[in-house]
């Protein structure tokens, strides 16, 4: 900023305009919106590519080219993600690629067929909480099977759980919750025993209230010292201590930790509940593709390290692309929440970022205008509407840091002159 210039709401905009005028100049070519993992994070992974040879034709007694070995996994990758989940290999169903598919199986069978012995929800004009801002993939996955949508706020220590008892006690269409526990989408916002063990015990007026959570980020740390992680909860366990063992399905994958594309879905719950899926999932597939879990358990077991000097290879790439992200907003922004709060999380794949003033949309379109792609603002909110157009989902993951940097001075730049505009109507 130059010192000659007049003081006051209007300079502030000059400058704003000057400062964004200089940065549409470099011609930026830069993305921030994909919930990527870099190549460099799938390079530490392509040892799975040749994991397995022309010798590895059997693994847990079975022949992993054939039929037989039933639909819940393989019995060593349901062991290796059991693990993953604090879960045991009976309480586990390991499938293909992408835990959303599974997510929508488990919903799509408790629509038509009902859980824990009840009617099936689709004929009830069924209900279910999400947590706001959240993942725009739920709120469709969601919508599409015909859901409504309540939604109660993300908090620092995860979803306001009060507010989901007070939806849930009411009414008994309000069928269940879907949230990320761990390390959320976007603000990375991580749910604290306390609220876990409320959660799991919640007084709901559906017999079959439900838990969905979807940990996709549990082993998502951004340091591999235990004392700057966040500690994932156990809600299959905590349910059941609870008094309620068939509440909670836990889905998981391996997307961010092998390949986004080519990866496996888990999920875990209660013995009941995994029969129940089992059976349903019996009906639409002979089994999922044996070998490639053999290839990802013969890969995780044998790297360095296990997942864990997996998951601290990937810390030390995507660590420094957070800390780019904070630098920048708190260099730029300053942290007084006089232009923007955002979140710094200790893992995951987002920053969340909250403009004091109603700009989000003018934001995400001056960066456009200026080369950054961001995620549009609104895709945080059930149907791409943020009630307040205060919030903007960061992913840092996938471009490298310099690019990060640069992004970010950009994105500052458009939430000053967002902001200034705003002020000087
Ligand atoms: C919270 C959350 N769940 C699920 C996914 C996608 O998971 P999968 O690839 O296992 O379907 C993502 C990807 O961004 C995500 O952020």
């Amino acid at each position: 900023m130059t010192s000659d210039v007049q003081s006051g709401p209007s300079s502030a905009l000059a400058q704003a305009q000057a400062a964004y005028a200089d940065v549409q100049a470099r011609g930026l070519k830069l993305n921030m919106q994909r919930g990527q993992p870099a190549d460099a994070d799938f390079d530490l992974s392509n040892d799975l590519l040749a994991a397995l040879g022309p010798a590895d034709t059997h693994l847990d007694g079975l022949d992993l080219r054939n039929y037989p070995g039933g639909v819940a996994g393989l019995p060593s990758a349901r062991a290796l993600f059991g693990a993953y989940l604090d879960l045991k290999p009976e309480n586990m169903v390991v499938w293909n690629n992408a835990s959303l598919e599974l997510q929508s199986y488990v919903l799509t069978f408790a629509l038509l067929h009902g859980l824990r012995g009840g009617q099936p929800w689709v004929g009830s004009r069924p209900k279910m909480i999400v947590t706001t801002p959240g993942y725009d993939r739920h709120f469709l996955l969601l919508q599409t099977l015909g859901f409504e949508l309540l939604t109660v706020d993300m908090q620092p220590d995860g979803p306001d759980v009060a507010a989901i008892e007070r939806l849930a006690a009411g009414d008994p269409t309000v069928k269940g919750v879907l949230f990320v526990p761990t390390y959320s989408n976007p603000g990375g916002e991580s749910i604290s025993a306390e609220k876990a063990r409320h959660l799991a015990g919640l007084n709901a007026a559906a017999p079959d209230f439900t838990i969905f959570a979807d940990d996709a980020y549990r082993v998502h740390h951004l340091s591999a010292d235990p004392a700057e992680q966040d500690t994932p909860v156990n809600l299959v366990a905590l349910c059941r201590d609870a008094g309620h063992p068939d509440r909670a399905f836990v889905f998981a994958s391996t997307s961010k930790v092998t390949f986004a594309g080519a990866g496996l879905g888990f999920v875990g719950s209660s013995e009941d509940n995994i029969r129940w899926l089992s059976g349903y999932l019996n009906a639409l597939s002979i089994g999922p593709n044996k070998l490639e879990q053999a290839r990802h358990v013969k890969f995780l077991q044998g790297y360095s390290g296990g997942l864990d000097g997996l998951m601290a290879a990937h810390a030390a790439l995507i660590a420094p692309k957070f800390r780019a992200v904070d630098e920048v907003l708190a260099g730029e922004l300053g942290q007084d929440g006089r232009y923007a709060r955002w979140t710094s999380p200790r893992g995951g794949y987002f920053i969340s970022l909250d403009t004091t003033e109603p700009v989000a949309d003018r934001v995400v379109a001056l960066a456009e205008a200026a080369g950054v792609s961001l995620t549009p603002a609104g895709a945080t909110y059930p149907a791409g509407k943020d009630p307040h157009n205060r919030n903007i989902r960061l992913a840092p993951t996938r471009p490298p840091v310099a690019e990060v940097y640069e992004a970010m001075r950009a994105v500052a730049t458009c939430v000053r002159l967002a902001t200034e505009e705003h002020r000087a109507r």
